[in-house]
């Protein structure tokens, strides 16, 4: 386990935003209303999201280099969210760069940063085919060895945040489209046990931590949330430790919004398990209409709503808040405008819909 930083965190550059966010009172502090202004920072009567979100999370991904000069952004990140995933920082290129040598400045701030908020910290990801380091990728490792570094990798990662780490992706996007399994530096040197294994390991490092597999285009019922069913029963029956699955729930307004996802959601929680959306965005080709926005708002709106008609669903993360930071853009071109927020950080309809399926349940 790590030691615990004194607050406001490492570096002086989010001791300044930090100190920022506590002057401008954002432990209480008031929320734009959805239709917000060109500065987005109005006080208005209406709750943030947090505020209503009960014992459910609503998180956000965040990454570094926002965090550290983006006083708004982390004014908005503290006042609306009472969880977070690291969206980058503890991935294995970054947390492991060179074999056996980690590196945690990055997870480690936004971890500070979370606690002095009160937000809980999703950890993502532990075993993943893509954002590998060069070292690791093409090191023709035999299967033992890979086995090694795997197992290394995962004791360190959650045993070093072991107690503050609430949850794990441990397996992100295990399958194909079509349901089969990925082709995979883990399936070819370790073959399907794989998951088991990293969920074990991960496991003895942190027993206290929830223990995930993570995956896009399974909120509805389809050929690759099937796979993902069966999966999960399969670990179960095992007794492997395993807690949830995290939908990823990466729209695009091009295909309609799935159908039956709470009937989905539910059937995955009859395996004992919880269940939460883990990177929440709706994407759509620009440039911005008005009936985008809508019908994006509508997107929003059935994910919180799906969620909270299911018990077991611990919450919606969505993946960044603003369109001035998302990762949508640089990865599906000509598309965008993705998340809650627009790139003035003023709030979108989407934004609105999310609060009102909140409000709809809140107690
Ligand atoms: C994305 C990040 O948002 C980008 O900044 C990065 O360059 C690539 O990865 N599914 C996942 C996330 O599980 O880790 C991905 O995040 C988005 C798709």
């Amino acid at each position: 386990m790590r030691l615990l930083v004194t607050r406001p965190g490492s570096s002086p550059a989010l001791s300044l935003v930090f100190a920022m966010v506590v002057a401008a009172g954002c432990a209480g502090g008031s929320s734009p209303q959805a239709s917000g202004t060109a500065e987005g920072s109005a006080a208005s009567p209406s709750p943030a999201l947090r505020d209503i979100a009960g014992s459910r999370q609503i998180g956000t991904a965040v990454d570094l280099p926002q965090l550290k000069t983006d006083t708004r952004y982390a004014e908005i990140l503290a006042r609306e969210f009472n969880s977070v995933t690291p969206e980058n920082a503890l991935k294995w290129e970054r947390m492991e760069p060179a074999r056996g040598s980690f590196n945690w400045g990055g997870a480690d701030e936004i971890v500070t940063f979370a606690q002095a908020h009160g937000q809980k910290v999703r950890g993502h990801v532990l075993v993943w085919h893509s954002q590998l380091p060069g070292w690791l990728n093409g090191g023709g490792f035999s299967g033992a060895e890979l086995r090694e570094i795997l197992q290394n990798h995962i004791a360190t990662e959650v045993g070093r945040y072991a107690g503050e780490i609430y949850a794990w992706d441990v397996v992100n996007e295990p399958f194909a489209d079509d349901g089969t399994w990925r082709d995979t530096i883990w399936l070819r040197g370790l073959g399907q046990g794989y998951v088991a294994d990293a969920l074990r390991w991960a496991h003895a490092a942190d027993p206290g931590a929830k223990l995930y597999l993570n995956d896009y285009d399974i909120e509805g019922i389809n050929a690759k949330s099937d796979a993902m069913y069966e999966l999960v029963k399969s670990l179960k029956a095992q007794g492997v430790p395993l807690d949830g699955v995290g939908f990823q729930a990466h729209y695009d307004l091009a295909n309609p919004f799935p159908s039956d996802v709470a009937g989905n959601l539910k059937r995955f929680a009859d395996l004992g398990i919880e269940v939460a959306f883990t990177e929440l965005d709706a994407r759509f080709k620009l440039p911005v209409t008005e009936s985008a926005l809508a019908r994006q708002a509508t997107y929003y709106g059935q994910t919180v709503a799906a969620c909270l008609a299911v018990p077991a669903c611990v919450g919606v993360t969505v993946w960044e808040f603003t369109d001035k930071y998302s990762w949508v853009p640089g990865f599906f071109a000509g598309k965008g405008a993705a998340c809650l927020y627009d790139e003035n950080l003023v709030p979108k309809p989407a934004y609105g819909a999310a609060l009102a399926a909140l409000a709809a349940q809140a107690p």
